[in-house]
């Protein structure tokens, strides 16, 4: 981001957010003070604080962030200023109920909570953009602002709209897309079970309906009818800020959640993306799961979902104290060594930029044990402690900053597939198992890897990068994307597909054609039968060359077509003993595979194994399973992260020498890593084996 104080590729630095409306003023200046002498030099503001700003309707006040932003400015504190629209005041709800968000039910979701409202409510976006353009206009110059956060965290707790002013919307966006109900009726099948519209006042956002099962097709476009919404929300308040802010300032927003297509937002709005990272959900009293391999570290996923859209990333909320509100949530505070664990997995992954939430925890509300790096006295703590030497090592790092994370295999995602997924559990069942299957198998096999997405055009170059791409259940396949697929294999790729690829179009409905349809050349498979695994027929097993893998959830049953096609497996279990499973075809220079179950850990470390592509840093490092290994790469310099997420030492053997960043050393050989502790090394191009 040229210009940027933050984020720019030169250092990578700490903040911390803050609620100045939360404490006494006499509080502010010593609280600053604390965070600067702790290394944290930005603050973010304001997110909630649309009362302090416009108390009652049209009657604007600006001595109280004057007061604050003054006083950073003063003692050299940076500020991220948000836009407050997450929480519209009590007198605008209570004047304008409309701006209400609805269940499916249709009942108003009331003022008392967050993010109470809808996007489309017109007299909602009328009052958002005027509080934007007053702060953006008194505040876009203030020296010490050096970026801006639009609202905070879109479709958190709540990801579906149903107020008047969405079918309105919906109306409007679905005419858009159809121009004609005749159109419509035959996008979304209507003519089953009598659903077919004949004039456009009878569409409406899914309501409750029998069995709970509004028509699938409907749901999909619903789906990306939210995105939508928030979309144009979010990129009326960018333009707005982009007329007043300083070169240089960045405009993001904060978090990743559901039924938002985060590409467009990122290429309409934003100049990156930031992400909010709280690992110890993992540890929540409710939710915890013993058996889970992964628990804390199960953040990297959703650290490699945010690097697929912003390469360069913050991190807005990254994790101090324990989680809770009053009502969910419980679970334990970080144990020593975990902040510095959890903020070293975000910039691993390639953030630039941490800030912790929040700096003192709240006395009242509903986040009273949602804890900040501070206790509710202020008082100096453990937490403060390891804050601090965070920011003695992450001055160490200087030299990583603006390096990206690098990846020879990469995981394929596109909205229509993951939207399909809500609509769909047939679709849910194999993707959930294989996209986590993928995920523990990569991360114990230290492969690193990325999220990659099919929204827009890619090169078979730019997919060329990869090594190997999994698209494990693009049940949904149209001819852009089964293009960009057979381009990139004939250019000498190699794709691995998984059952349930190519039934539907884009509207989710079935296709007439031979499965798996568009990919049924480029796989050189047909699959003339499938099943879910009969729930009594225990495994399904799979032969690969005498390797014995499952074949779970759903099985394709499969035939080779045309002299490319190889059959690597076949099942060996079920009424369907012997019928091949797993197909390798050549196409073009590359490969394909077709395998006919989905891939939980087990079946994806096979396969990382036959494609030879486990540990492939194995000749510079080996660590146990229970560590993460990612590295970021710099005009040909490396950077490798160990991190340990384990309760227990790691024996990790470098096989090369190795500079360590934070002891400042050259190091080889056999080490040991602490329970919950980090290490960066540095290795030259020379030395790279
Ligand atoms: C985030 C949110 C913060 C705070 C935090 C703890 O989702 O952005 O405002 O609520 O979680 O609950």
């Amino acid at each position: 981001m040229e210009g940027s104080r933050l984020i720019n590729g030169e250092k990578i630095d700490l903040g911390v957010c803050y609620y100045p409306e939360h404490w006494d003023r006499s509080l502010w200046p010593e609280d600053l003070d604390r965070m600067l002498a702790a290394g944290l030099r930005t603050v973010r503001v304001a997110e909630f604080a649309w009362s302090q700003l416009e108390p009652r309707e049209g009657e604007y006040t600006y001595e109280f962030f004057d007061s604050f932003l003054d006083l950073a400015q003063a003692k050299g504190m940076q500020v991220i200023f948000c836009t407050p629209t997450a929480t519209p005041p009590a007198w605008l709800t209570e004047k304008y109920p409309e701006v209400l968000n609805r269940d499916m039910e249709g009942h108003p979701i009331c003022h008392g909570s967050r993010r109470h409202y809808n996007y489309n409510s017109p007299v909602y976006r009328k009052l958002c953009r005027n509080i934007v353009e007053r702060s953006a206009a008194r505040y876009g110059r203030h020296p010490a602002v050096v970026g801006w956060q639009l609202d905070n965290e879109f479709n958190c707790e709540n990801d579906t709209f149903y107020s008047e002013s969405d079918t309105e919307a919906f109306r409007l966006f679905l005419r858009e897309r159809y121009g004609t109900l005749e159109n419509l009726n035959r996008a979304w099948g209507t003519v089953f079970w009598n659903q077919t519209y004949t004039d456009w006042g009878e569409v409406y956002v899914p309501r409750k309906t029998n069995t709970n099962s509004p028509n699938p097709h409907q749901q999909l476009d619903y789906y990306r009818f939210i995105s939508h919404s928030v979309c144009t929300f979010a990129k009326e308040q960018a333009d707005i800020i982009r007329r007043y802010c300083k070169p240089g300032d960045f405009i993001t927003t904060n978090g990743m959640f559901g039924n938002i297509d985060y590409q467009r937002m990122k290429a309409e709005s934003l100049d990156l993306l930031m992400y909010d990272s709280y690992p110890n959900f993992a540890y929540c009293l409710d939710g915890y799961d013993p058996g889970d391999p992964m628990k804390d570290r199960n953040w990297s996923r959703n650290l490699a979902e945010v690097r697929a859209v912003s390469p360069v990333f913050g991190i807005m909320e990254q994790q101090s104290g324990a989680n809770g509100w009053n009502t969910r949530m419980e679970a334990p505070t970080p144990r020593p060594g975990q902040i510095t664990l959890w903020t070293m997995q975000s910039i691993a992954h390639g953030a630039d930029y941490i800030s912790y939430f929040r700096w003192r925890t709240c006395t009242f509300g509903t986040e009273i044990y949602w804890h900040g790096i501070l206790d509710y006295s202020g008082r100096e703590n453990r937490r403060l402690r390891e804050v601090t030497q965070v920011s003695d090592k992450v001055a160490k790092l200087r030299e990583v900053a603006g390096s990206r994370y690098e990846a020879k295999v990469g995981i394929l995602r596109d909205y229509d597939n993951i939207w399909d997924c809500r609509v769909d559990r047939w679709h849910e069942r194999v993707e959930s198992v294989s996209q986590n299957g993928l995920f523990v198998a990569l991360q114990q096999a230290h492969v690193p890897f990325d999220y990659v997405y099919l929204e827009n055009p890619l090169t078979p170059e730019e997919l060329g990068r990869y090594e190997v791409l999994f698209y494990p259940h693009a049940s949904i396949l149209t001819t852009e994307r089964a293009k960009m697929l057979n381009d990139y294999v004939a250019a000498g790729g190699t794709l691995v597909m998984g059952c349930r690829t190519g039934y539907k179009d884009q509207n989710g409905k079935c296709v007439t054609d031979y499965l798996p349809g568009l990919a049924a050349q480029m796989t050189g498979t047909d699959i003339p039968e499938y099943s879910f695994v009969p729930p009594d027929q225990g495994q399904s097993m799979v032969d690969w060359d005498g390797v014995q893998v499952e074949a779970p959830v759903f099985n394709d049953l499969l035939s080779p077509v045309g002299d490319g096609a190889e059959v690597l497996g076949v099942y060996t279990s079920g009424y369907y003993a012997g019928t091949p499973a797993l197909i390798r075809n050549t196409f073009g220079k590359g490969r394909a595979y077709y395998f006919g179950g989905a891939f939980p850990p087990a079946t994806a470390s096979v396969f990382l194994r036959k494609l030879g592509i486990a540990e492939p840093w194995g000749n510079v490092v080996t660590l146990p399973a229970g560590c993460e290994l990612a590295v970021r790469e710099k005009n040909g310099k490396r950077y490798l992260f160990v991190l340990n997420y384990l309760p227990e030492t790691a024996e990790v053997t470098l096989r090369t020498e190795l500079t360590d960043l934070l002891e400042r050393s050259p190091v080889s050989g056999r080490i040991e890593v602490e329970k919950y502790g980090v290490r960066v090394f540095s290795l030259e191009k020379s030395r790279q084996p």
